[in-house]
């Protein structure tokens, strides 16, 4: 049986910028294999080469390491393709409270230099990753969806992210760009470098007798499998045609379903065999300055569009948590 392309022959070079980091090496291990012409662009800030080492040296592979801010180096490398998958950007929520530059920089600079080579290269078609965090509060206590406002961000990652998306959108409407933008819940997998499940496994790791929840133990949030994140990227960019009239398209993407922290918690001390740990609950309203404790989106845009995740939020968690442990 032949598996269907995750883009059919819609494209042929596709550009990821961000492609040795955790969603965009799952990428290309999925578009690599079916033949695609891929580069991946990253400066390794947060990506990892082991995470890519199964692509070096195919003839279909080409990787640069370089920064998104190089924009004569970017020019060069996007030159030729046909549609970029834009997931560069900085990662470090929690960091950057002490170095907030990092998401001017890394974010909007590096995705206003990804739309002005692309604008200078003749390329149409770009796909970005943005996030559910862009709602601020607005998110807290009710799921809410793509039309919600105003966007008022408390952290510099979703400030950052609400600023590329505004050069995306502008870059569409006066430049000819098309631009399909996605506000994820949190996507989670193997290959993860923060978030919580990684917290926990790790300080586990040090101390199996204790387990620290930060912040006031009611967060709940969004979490869904990387592969189910790239599936549904490639559905809203297959099926949703974009024009002159209409250049952008925002969908939120994740499950209908959210996991409170607490039951994060007692499943990997299920899947480390941990029946003895101490769960202690800080306390604070917020776990770091920017935090969002609370974070509901509907997804009721891209399921009308005949896409929807096939596991609960609960369920990815189990997964992701059971592959962060080398179990599956
Ligand atoms: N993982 C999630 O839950 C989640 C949720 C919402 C949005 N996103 C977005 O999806 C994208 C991918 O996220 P991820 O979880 O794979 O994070 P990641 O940190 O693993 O990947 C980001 C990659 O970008 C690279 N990078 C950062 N700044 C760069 C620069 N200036 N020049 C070149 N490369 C640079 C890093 O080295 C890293 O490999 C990001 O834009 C992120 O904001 C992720």
């Amino acid at each position: 049986m032949t598996v269907a392309r995750l883009l059919k022959d819609r494209y042929r070079k596709i550009f990821v910028s961000g492609g040795a980091g955790f969603i965009g090496s799952h990428l290309l291990d999925i578009l690599v294999p079916q033949g695609y012409e891929v580069t991946a662009y990253d400066n390794l800030s947060n990506g990892k080469i082991e995470f890519i080492e199964q692509h070096i040296g195919k003839p279909n592979f080409t990787f640069i390491r370089a920064d998104m801010l190089d924009r004569k180096r970017l020019i060069e490398a996007v030159r030729g393709h046909d549609l970029v998958w834009h997931l560069a950007a900085n990662t470090d929520i929690i960091g950057s409270h002490e170095r907030p530059e990092r998401d001017l920089r890394d974010c909007v600079e590096a995705t206003f230099n990804m739309v002005e080579a692309m604008r200078q290269c003749g390329i149409r078609d770009i796909v970005f990753s943005s996030t559910g965090a862009v709602y601020g509060s607005l998110c807290e206590d009710r799921a809410v969806s793509e039309d919600a406002g105003p966007l008022c961000p408390i952290s510099g990652y979703a400030a950052g992210k609400i600023g590329s998306e505004a050069f995306i959108c502008c870059y569409c409407h006066m430049y000819g760009l098309r631009g399909w933008i996605f506000r994820f819940g949190n996507v989670i997998g193997a290959r993860m470098t923060h978030g919580v499940i990684y917290d926990f496994i790790h300080r586990l790791r040090e101390n199996p007798d204790e387990l620290l929840i930060k912040g006031d133990g009611r967060q709940e949030k969004n979490y869904f499998l990387v592969e189910e994140c790239i599936e549904g990227m490639a559905f809203g960019l297959l099926n949703t045609e974009l024009d002159d009239q209409k250049p952008c398209e925002i969908f939120n993407l994740g499950t209908d379903s959210v996991t409170p922290v607490t039951k994060i918690a007692q499943i990997v001390l299920e899947e480390m065999g941990l029946k003895n740990t101490r769960i202690v609950i800080e306390g604070t309203p917020r776990a770091w300055p920017g935090d969002q404790p609370r974070v509901h989106i509907t997804v009721e845009k891209i399921n009308r569009l005949g896409w929807k995740a096939r596991l609960s939020s609960d369920e990815a968690v189990r997964i992701a948590v059971r592959r962060m442990l080398g179990k599956e």
